[in-house]
């Protein structure tokens, strides 16, 4: 017993021995702190890599790959890739009102509150103020990689048109594309008035509305119409259905800023 003992203690050591000659004690001059280097290449060199540099590695590494993940949703949501890069950010505010309506957008993104209220938004003003600036401000703001949030960016015009394309097309159902509307966290609109503005139109506008007004998802919509225009687009339907969620209207009253930034 006592010898079967000692020839396990001869091997614990031997081992520890054989782990020693193996490793060798360095320095990290990042951290400074001493870690061990394990590693014996056949060159008799010693290798290896301060723990906590690996983990600052490794978490770095799984940040860009989130952040990956992240540009390409935000590729997905059929936002021209002009407007990638515009945030909130880069929005310059040179005067009371931009200052204003960039803090009203500002606002509205902290109310979303992660989709917990279906809020909407409408932005209205003339061609070049900023207002597909600001939307793209508001997918980059609701689009991060912690999260799974995506978003749909569309004209008027485009939606209406996928939507009845599937009335001819036996392989894609009119629900099917209603639904990429309607349940997609958030949804912008630009445009809202170039569409021809006829019955059918609303209506089918109004079945993706009300999907996303019976999920509480928010709806950013954008028009250079006068307001009254708009409403009139948009229906009293609609209407009431972001009045009764708190909708944000913003209004962008100055001159093109195209050229400018
Ligand atoms: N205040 C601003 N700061 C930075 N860039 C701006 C600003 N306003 C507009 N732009 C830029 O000007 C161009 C036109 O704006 P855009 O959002 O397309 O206008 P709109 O959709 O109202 O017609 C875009 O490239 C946009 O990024
Ligand atoms: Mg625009
Ligand atoms: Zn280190």
């Amino acid at each position: 017993m006592t010898d079967l003992l000692k020839q396990l203690e001869q091997i614990k050591k031997t081992a520890a021995e054989r782990h020693e000659k193996h490793t060798r004690k360095a320095l990290c001059e990042v951290h400074q702190s001493e870690y061990i280097e394990d590693n014996r290449t056949a060159s008799g060199n010693y290798e290896g890599e301060c723990p906590l540099c690996k983990t600052e590695r490794e978490s770095a590494a799984m940040a860009e790959l989130a952040n990956l993940r992240r540009i390409k949703r935000i590729k997905q949501s059929g936002l021209p890739p002009r407007f990638h890069d515009r945030t909130l950010e880069s929005y310059k505010a040179t005067n009371p009102r931009q200052q204003s309506a960039l803090e009203a957008v500002k606002s509205y993104v902290a109310d979303l509150d992660g989709l917990r209220n279906g809020r909407s938004l409408l932005m209205i003003g003339n061609v070049g103020v900023g207002k597909t600036h600001f939307a793209a401000g508001v997918i980059n703001e609701l689009v991060k990689p912690d999260n799974k949030f995506d978003a749909v960016y569309t004209t008027a015009r485009d939606m209406i048109r996928d939507i009845r394309s599937t009335w001819k097309n036996p392989d894609r159902d009119e629900s099917e594309a209603i639904d990429h509307y309607a349940k997609t966290s958030l949804l912008v609109i630009d445009e809202v008035g170039v569409q021809y503005g006829s019955e059918s139109e609303a209506i089918l506008m109004f079945d993706v509305i009300d999907k996303r007004y019976g999920s509480r998802l928010p709806t950013v919509f954008i028009s250079n119409l006068k307001m009254a225009e708009v409403k009139a687009i948009l229906t009293d339907r609609i209407i009431d259905r972001l009045r009764e969620d708190n909708g944000l209207t913003v209004q962008l009253e100055w001159t093109s800023q195209r050229g400018a930034a």
